[in-house]
């Protein structure tokens, strides 16, 4: 019998949601997708110093381009271990300016091509606010493929898939985790998990009214969740689901289909900004998940920022 692992891969496309790139040689996946919460894990890890220190030398001591660089170096690394894309985010305080988002992710596609990795094989990720939806829309037409994070409502969803993004990230367990809280209880069964049930019908939508997009279920909290997205057409985990996944025996049984999404009775909506601000500020949870989701990677990138700048600073010290 195969493992969990061997049998999710028949149905989904699975990635690996870690900056840690021995995980990534190790699980093998199609493709990754980091974060600045990821990365500042990965950058701190003495494994990992040799790419840090890479990106001081190129970032000369200033501290954006050298956190660019940083992104970029190890994307440039995980994708010598797979097939597929590696997703880089763009920086969290940008989420509500369209403009600056797009030169951005110019500028990190500029620094892979100049580092010799194609733009085909990477995801720009931008958080999936009004602004970054509009600033995915202007990329894609210039042939810069996007992955929209922080997504947790229908409304966002729906906005993504209109606007032609290659991929969208429906998120799970920060959805599963606010309604925890709320309720005030420990866990919610599977059959009423809110976040598989958003991804669920995220994709349904999609797949219904043929949209292009890729759906992407991300942030997950255990492997229920997952497997109740078998099917999706990707899955983001993090290596310690993917060694759970692969430590347990099973046939998985696919649970999302384009036949099960065309007999859904769904109505396609088409969502200008201030319907889309409407629909969105409807949905509490994802009000409060969006912003919470920029404060946090806003905050590990600052971090991030400041654990370069020491590093900057002692080698001054001993020059
Ligand atoms: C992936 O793209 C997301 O950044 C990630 O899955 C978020 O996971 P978390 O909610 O565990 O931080």
């Amino acid at each position: 019998m195969s493992s969990q692992l061997e049998s999710l891969r028949k149905h989904s496309v699975v990635v690996a949601d870690t900056g840690d790139i021995d995980a990534i040689a190790r699980w093998r996946p199609q493709d990754a997708t980091t974060n600045p919460s990821l990365l500042l894990a990965a950058a701190q890890d003495a494994r990992y110093r040799p790419l840090v220190e890479e990106a001081l030398e190129r970032g000369r001591g200033a501290a954006e381009p050298t956190l660019e660089w940083l992104f970029v170096l190890f994307g440039r690394e995980i994708l010598k271990h797979m097939p597929g894309r590696v997703s880089t985010e763009v920086d969290a305080r940008l989420s509500f300016d369209t403009g600056s988002s797009i030169a951005k992710a110019r500028r990190l596609i500029e620094l892979y091509e100049g580092a010799g990795v194609k733009r085909e094989r990477i995801l720009v990720k931008l958080a999936s606010t009004w602004e970054g939806i509009r600033a995915a829309q202007a990329l894609e037409r210039e042939g810069i493929r996007c992955n929209m994070t922080l997504l947790f409502s229908f409304a966002q969803a729906a906005a993504c898939a209109d606007a032609g993004v290659t991929l969208i990230s429906p998120f799970v367990g920060r959805i599963y985790d606010w309604h925890k809280a709320a309720r005030k209880v420990d866990d919610i069964p599977l059959a009423e998990d809110p976040g598989v049930a958003s991804v669920t019908r995220i994709y349904h939508y999609c797949k219904k009214f043929g949209y292009a997009t890729q759906v992407m279920g991300a942030s997950f909290r255990k492997t229920g969740q997952i497997l109740a997205l078998a099917g999706c057409d990707l899955l983001t985990i993090a290596p310690e689901l993917l060694e759970k996944l692969a430590a347990a025996e099973g046939e998985v049984e696919r649970r999302l289909s384009p036949q099960d999404a065309a007999a859904q009775s769904l109505e396609r909506v088409a969502l200008d900004e201030r319907s889309y601000r409407w629909r969105h500020n409807e949905d509490p949870m994802a009000v409060d998940k969006l912003a919470d989701g920029i404060r946090r990677f806003d905050a590990d990138a600052r971090k991030l920022e400041q654990y370069v700048m020491t590093l900057v600073a002692g080698r001054r010290a001993v020059a």
